[in-house]
């Protein structure tokens, strides 16, 4: 059977500033927290950092062009923080917002909608004064910024994604220490996720003050937990990380306040209430001010019950799926009927709340071979079997607008460096040369169609 998608679903492809700009001193962009954390020994695998990248900061009339001759309608990117406000407060660089302007026009000229991130992940290193997301002041710097862009960008951009993966920036940024700013602290953490979500809400009444349109979410990823055995125990481990993973986000954006279990979880861990950092109030700043959810979906995490303990805040662990599985050659799984499963939830538990993945994809280190092309057949796979997931979902009625793939171009994966491939299309680092991966043509033909191949 043929798998149609409706005419307007929006086809894409996602990229973000620090993964792809380069040019990190340009047009008096001022430092970021990865600028910093990507310097610390040790930090980056292979020592890299965003210094270069994909040189997209220069490059970007190809990487518009690249977007159009795939035939692709949105385009995710992110806006460089320390590009628009580069001390964190106060001056606005008019030269990076310049940028933008150009490349949204860009964009919008080729028929391309814009879904434009503003935070993803690179703070002004400035803000770290204040402890960055764990001090309560990165909230009004948010606004600041948000405001900012939404001045210059509002009249041409609709989609606005406020915060990406708020779980991952606490979850790396601020309790395990892997991501920029390095803090490894549960109390900042769980300080940080409420923040990012305040910024969330302070961004999206910024954005709507000179854009009242604009339809604005948050990209949040989202794991499905799953249970390893049918003990009672390994389900309450399911149910326990969900709710740290997924519903401390999903339940305030929705305006249902934060879940009373995780909450309790936090608490029970960090040994004291929670009162000081969520404000009374602070929920009704959060709630209310989601258009729509965006989906940042890669794989499953299989939990058992495990006692809480040192290096262990929770009474849960991942135990990773057991025998024969599909995974990346990053090693995570690939469970597409999970996104769909996903998907349904969002739609019962939401209903009415337009659904778009905002990443979805996987690493696979195909590089070009004798014919000059990529022949990534597994990526393609991928693909596919996600896309067949995401149409099973909206035939049982979950309101899918869009699908972005992460990533348009292979690009600097954070504290991986440069290994991980996700791209389309795939780039050569020295030269910056890009060549459409296989995966790249088969999907330029799914969004010219809105058809799956058989
Ligand atoms: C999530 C992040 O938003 C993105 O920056 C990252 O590269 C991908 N997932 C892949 O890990």
């Amino acid at each position: 059977m043929t798998v149609t998608f409706p005419p307007g679903f929006l086809w894409g492809a996602a990229t973000s500033a620090y993964q792809v700009e380069g040019s990190l001193d340009a047009d008096g962009r001022g430092r970021s927290v990865w600028d910093e954390f990507a310097a610390r020994p040790g930090a980056v695998e292979g020592g890299g950092d965003g210094s270069r990248a994909c040189d997209s900061y220069r490059r970007w009339p190809e990487d518009v062009d690249l977007v159009s001759e795939l035939g692709l309608r949105a385009y995710r990117f992110s806006v460089a923080w320390s590009r628009v406000v580069p001390e964190g407060r106060g001056r606005v660089e008019t030269r990076g917002l310049d940028h933008y302007e150009r490349f949204v026009d860009a964009l919008l000229e080729r028929g391309v909608e814009p879904v434009l991130t503003l935070n993803h992940w690179d703070m002004p290193q400035a803000l770290m004064a204040d402890g960055g997301w764990a001090g309560r002041s990165s909230v009004d710097a948010f606004a600041e910024y948000a405001d900012a862009v939404a001045e210059r960008l509002g009249d041409r951009v609709t989609w606005w994604v406020t915060q990406n993966e708020p779980w991952i920036v606490a979850l790396l940024g601020y309790q395990l220490g892997l991501h920029a700013p390095g803090v490894a602290d549960l109390g900042a953490s769980v300080a940080a996720s409420h923040h990012v979500l305040l910024g969330h809400g302070a961004a999206a009444d910024a954005i709507k003050a000179h854009a009242p349109a604009a339809r604005t979410g948050c990209a949040l990823s989202l794991f499905p937990c799953d249970p390893a055995t049918g003990s009672a125990e390994d389900a309450a481990a399911a149910w326990g990380s969900d709710g740290y993973v997924n519903r401390w986000y999903l339940d305030p954006l929705a305006g249902r306040g934060y879940p009373d279990d995780t909450r309790a979880h936090y608490e029970r861990a960090l040994g004291r209430s929670l009162d000081d950092v969520v404000r009374p109030g602070d929920e009704d700043r959060i709630g209310g001010r989601q258009d729509w959810i965006g989906v940042n979906y890669y794989t499953r995490r299989v939990m058992a019950a495990a006692p809480a303990g040192p290096g262990r805040p929770f009474p849960w662990r991942v135990v990773g799926p057991s025998g024969d599985v599909r995974r990346t050659d990053e090693g995570w799984e690939i469970v597409p009927d999970a996104l769909r499963d996903l998907l349904l939830r969002l739609h019962r538990e939401h209903p009415g709340t337009p659904l778009m993945i905002t990443e979805n994809g996987g690493v696979f280190g195909d590089a070009p071979t004798h014919d000059g092309r990529v022949h990534d057949v597994r990526r393609t796979d991928l693909l596919l079997g996600h896309l067949r997931a995401v149409h099973e979902a909206m035939a049982g009625g979950a309101p899918v607008v869009g699908y972005l793939h992460w990533s348009l171009l292979d690009n600097f994966e954070w504290s991986l460096g440069y290994r991980p491939r996700f791209g389309l299309v795939h780039v050569d680092y020295p030269t910056g040369r890009r060549t459409v991966k296989d995966s790249g043509r088969v999907y330029a033909e799914i969004a010219r169609t809105g058809t799956l191949p058989d």
